[in-house]
């Protein structure tokens, strides 16, 4: 069986873009969100939801780093179809499976932007009577308007309020799988700030 090295990717994500948050940092904040869920919920099964398609990698990663037992389900939300880059509001393309009463929940995803997403799924499962129900967000948005949201349990960054591209965030079902958190960025000056 041949070895692989990644390690020798490239540092820069390519034109146009400009990285944020880097791939150690997300990996170290990422161990440092896993035992913070830890000593929330000791070592009792918990189920976790994650929601599709953006927190895939924040989810992969996040799950391996937790050692009590995991049931997971996942959902799909669109938000941003196609390109646009204004969310819509949040529809379910893929509803939930488990079922989620009594259940400790903790629900995943990748961004707390408008949080009209999490408002949704919120309710949508609450109603069903989970013993308790938390929120794990990698990023939240600094809004330069501020909403009215709910607050995650557990956040990884906070972020400018800028699109935001890598690490499982697309813009037009492209850059999920850069490495390092990006903003898609047109001005040639960005080159300078790796
Ligand atoms: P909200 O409903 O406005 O809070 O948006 C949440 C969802 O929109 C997230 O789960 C993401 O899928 C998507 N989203 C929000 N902001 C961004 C971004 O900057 N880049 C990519 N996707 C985003
Ligand atoms: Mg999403």
């Amino acid at each position: 069986m041949s070895e692989l090295d990644c390690t020798d990717r490239p540092f820069s994500p390519g034109p146009g873009l400009r990285v944020v948050i880097g791939r150690d940092t997300l990996a170290a904040r990422v161990e440092q969100l896993a035992g913070e869920i830890t000593d929330c919920y000791g070592s009792g099964e918990i189920t976790i939801v994650g929601v599709m398609t953006g927190a895939f990698i924040f989810l992969a990663d996040l799950m391996r780093s937790l050692s009590m037992p995991i049931r997971l389900d996942i959902v799909s939300v669109c938000s941003y179809p196609g390109e646009s880059i204004k969310s819509r509001g949040p529809q379910l393309t893929l509803p939930p499976t488990a079922d989620l009463a009594g259940k400790d929940v903790l629900l995943v995803d990748d961004i707390l932007d408008s949080g009209k997403t999490m408002t949704f799924l919120l309710d949508l499962f609450s109603a069903a009577r989970p013993a308790s129900l938390r929120t794990c967000v990698l990023l939240q948005k600094d809004l330069d308007q501020p909403v009215d949201r709910p607050e995650a349990d557990f956040v990884g960054f906070e972020i400018a309020d800028e699109f935001v591209v890598g690490y499982g965030l697309d813009y037009d079902g492209m850059y999920r799988g850069l490495a390092d958190l990006c903003v898609l960025d047109p001005s040639p000056s960005s080159e300078g700030d790796k």
